[in-house]
């Protein structure tokens, strides 16, 4: 897997070069759907990534967010060219490139790597996550007092407000603070950096999670859905925390109302 790992940081780097020289020369913007863009770059940031990877393994298939599904092979690369294309459009300088790779639907190799900030989230399943070659783990929080936690509004689904609020409403207070950072792939690999105690957001899609998912586990935190079910990939929400946060937040968003 080590392997797998060296190819999808060449693929993260050399696609970060790109979209970094490529950023002044945005050309096309293209709302999929409710404020959620595509533009020009990032369609051209996957196919460089794409390339890279087939290069080395060509019988290896993919789950891209801007060209699809494509292949079949027990090997799948899961890739996001841009988490976080609004903040890339409006010159918010936090944006990441996310790949990761499953193996017969298990994640096995995560890379998340923001190039404006030069720094690269790693992970292989069963050795751990590192942030630019070193160790990193989920902050040691007892609980949420004094926590940072991260979200993700449903500004694809306005209609979930109601329900987003009453979650907000249930974790806001008891934790320190919230942040809302527009790149789920970063939250997650904050909350393995243990910058973040917790992050909770609906509706992502596989590339948005599956790299920074396996950060966060190896970092010794938890994931599931916000019911608790562990494969969150079947739930329309995510929460990840460290384990005493996850446990905390998990009782306060299922707590029923007097
Ligand atoms: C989005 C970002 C954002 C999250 C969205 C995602 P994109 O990814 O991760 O933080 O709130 O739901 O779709 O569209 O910028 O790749
Ligand atoms: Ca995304
Ligand atoms: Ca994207």
């Amino acid at each position: 897997m080590q392997a797998f790992s060296t190819i999808a940081v060449r693929a993260a780097r050399k696609a970060g070069g790109f979209i970094v020289r490529e950023s002044d020369k945005i050309k096309s913007v293209h709302s999929k759907a409710n404020s959620d863009y595509v533009t020009n770059v990032d369609q051209a940031a996957e196919q460089l990534i794409l390339d890279t990877i087939s290069h080395s393994y060509p019988e290896h298939s993919f789950l891209c967010e801007e060209s699809g599904k494509s292949g079949d092979s027990d090997y799948q690369w899961v890739i996001d060219p841009i988490d976080g294309t609004t903040n890339f459009i409006k010159k918010i300088p936090h944006w990441s490139i996310s790949i990761a790779c499953n193996y017969k639907g298990r994640t096995e190799v995560a890379v998340v790597y923001n190039p404006l900030s030069e720094e690269l989230f790693t992970a292989v399943r069963g050795r751990g996550a590192q942030l630019n070659g070193k160790r990193i783990r989920v902050s040691d929080s007892k609980g949420l007092e004094h926590s940072l936690l991260s979200t993700g509004f449903p500004y694809k689904n306005k209609h979930k407000l109601e329900t987003y609020m009453d979650i907000f409403n249930k974790l806001y207070p008891h934790c320190g603070d919230v942040r809302r950072t527009g790149s789920a792939a970063l939250d997650l690999a904050f909350v393995a950096a243990g910058r973040f105690e917790g992050f909770w957001e609906f509706d992502l899609n596989e590339w948005d999670t599956a790299a920074g998912v396996l950060l966060v586990k190896e970092a010794g935190g938890m994931v599931s859905d916000i019911a608790g079910n562990p494969d969150y990939r079947k739930g329309n929400s995510i929460l990840a925390a460290n384990p005493k946060a996850f446990k905390v937040m998990l009782k306060l968003i299922n707590q029923k109302q007097a």
